[in-house]
């Protein structure tokens, strides 16, 4: 079966693909539809997460061995035990607490990018942004941070190909010398160090596992997330001209902007038991392939969903999935972007997107977004 990457626009062939509804390629099952993705994510059951335990058993432990499985590929009931645990330390109170800290270092950034009149958002603002936001709530010192980054690329240039297990380790063992068990301070890894729900409390090796996951899932979507704002905006001045007058939308619009150009536009489960899906039959063991900029498009769930409109009323989107492995970043991903906008809109009037080549676009088969996207800008009272 054909599968684009995300270089290429998917929104046509999803079109196509959500009138086939079910499509079945070997042992892979493609679903294209809301409801239908919705009932998989729902159903951990059946759909399981947890990839690992399709591996003979000797991999599996030498694996084990390296790391602690992270909770986005366990199952229910360790799945449940370990997030409550991780999330009692990742609260969206405690993320808006770094609202201001956020607010100074985008507004360092835009400030430094509009001293050019030509710049390009990603390596001004949309990728440092997420990276050093996470290394300073992980408690990792500035002088530290370049070394951090390096890594982080790493991460995420693995991603979908199988785990970077260098890359990997040499992080586990700078995040093992970062636990101190007895010390009370504020940062992540030692509030992780200190969380504990029934006597329960985590292992090194599950805080350092927690830690990589936030780099891994949490920098280069929302450096997509970022940009995919910019660039959708450099197509709508109309919209980007009511936000200048009225920031108060800037959350309207990157809501609008996860369901329009999802950062993430897919994930995958596997069949643990033989199931029919509207009569389609599902087998033990087939892949499902979940295509949530799909489901964010899909025609029966969203009047007209072609139209980019940061003001339709229907905002359930999948864009950070949906059930028991929703994503726990959400909060801090939307908080940045927020800020990003108002920030960028209080001092840019007008700017246009020199055509974002689809050479610039990122070539995978999980993430859409740029590694380039030069803007030309107008700054307010010019
Ligand atoms: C726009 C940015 C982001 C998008 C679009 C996004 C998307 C997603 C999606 C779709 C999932 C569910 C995957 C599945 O069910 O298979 C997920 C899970 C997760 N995300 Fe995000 N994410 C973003 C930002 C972040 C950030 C900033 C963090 C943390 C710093 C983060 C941490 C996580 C974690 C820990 C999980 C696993 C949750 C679980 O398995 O229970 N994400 N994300």
């Amino acid at each position: 079966m054909y599968i684009p990457s995300y270089k290429e626009e998917p929104f046509e062939w999803y079109k196509s693909m959500r009138e086939r509804r079910i499509v079945r390629d070997g042992n892979t099952v493609h679903l294209f539809k809301y409801n239908d993705i919705v009932s998989v994510l729902s159903n951990y059951n059946v759909f399981s997460s947890q990839f690992r335990d399709l591996l003979g058993d000797s991999i599996k432990s030498e694996l084990d061995n390296r790391a602690a499985p992270s909770i986005l590929i366990l199952d229910p009931p360790r799945h449940t035990e370990l997030r409550s645990l991780v999330s009692s330390a990742f609260t969206p109170k405690k993320i808006e607490s770094y609202s201001n800290y956020i607010r100074e270092l985008a507004s360092k950034m835009i400030e430094n990018a509009l001293s050019k009149r030509r710049f390009d958002v990603v390596s001004e603002i949309s990728y440092p942004l997420p990276v050093t936001v996470i290394s300073n709530m992980l408690g990792v010192p500035e002088s530290d941070l370049k070394k951090f980054k390096m890594w982080s690329d790493a991460l995420a240039t693995s991603l979908g190909r199988g785990p970077d297990i260098k890359t990997q380790s040499e992080m586990s063992q700078y995040f093992l010398k970062m636990i101190d068990r007895n010390s009370n301070r504020d940062d992540l890894i030692s509030r992780l160090s200190r969380v504990s729900i029934e006597n329960k409390m985590l292992t090194d090796q599950e805080i350092t596992g927690f830690s990589i996951l936030l780099l891994v899932a949490g920098n280069e979507t929302t450096t997509n997330l970022i940009t995919n704002v910019i660039i959708t905006l450099s197509e709508h001045p109309d919209i980007y001209e009511m936000l200048v007058n009225d920031n108060k939308i800037a959350g309207d619009i990157v809501e609008e902007t996860l369901r329009f150009r999802s950062p993430v536009q897919s994930t995958r489960r596997y069949a643990k038991s033989d199931i029919k899906m509207n009569n389609f039959d599902i087998y033990k063991n087939d892949f499902v392939f979940l295509y949530l900029g799909s489901a964010n498009r899909d025609e029966e769930i969203f009047k007209n969903p072609d139209v980019f409109d940061p003001f339709r009323e229907n905002k359930r989107h999948l864009a950070f999935g949906n059930g028991i492995h929703f994503c726990l970043g959400a909060p801090l991903a939307r908080l940045e972007a927020r800020i990003v906008l108002e920030e960028f809109s209080k001092r840019i009037k007008s700017f246009t997107v020199e055509r974002p080549l689809p050479d610039d676009r990122i070539d995978s088969d999980i993430m859409y977004g740029y590694r380039k996207a030069i803007v030309n800008i107008k700054k307010i009272n010019e």
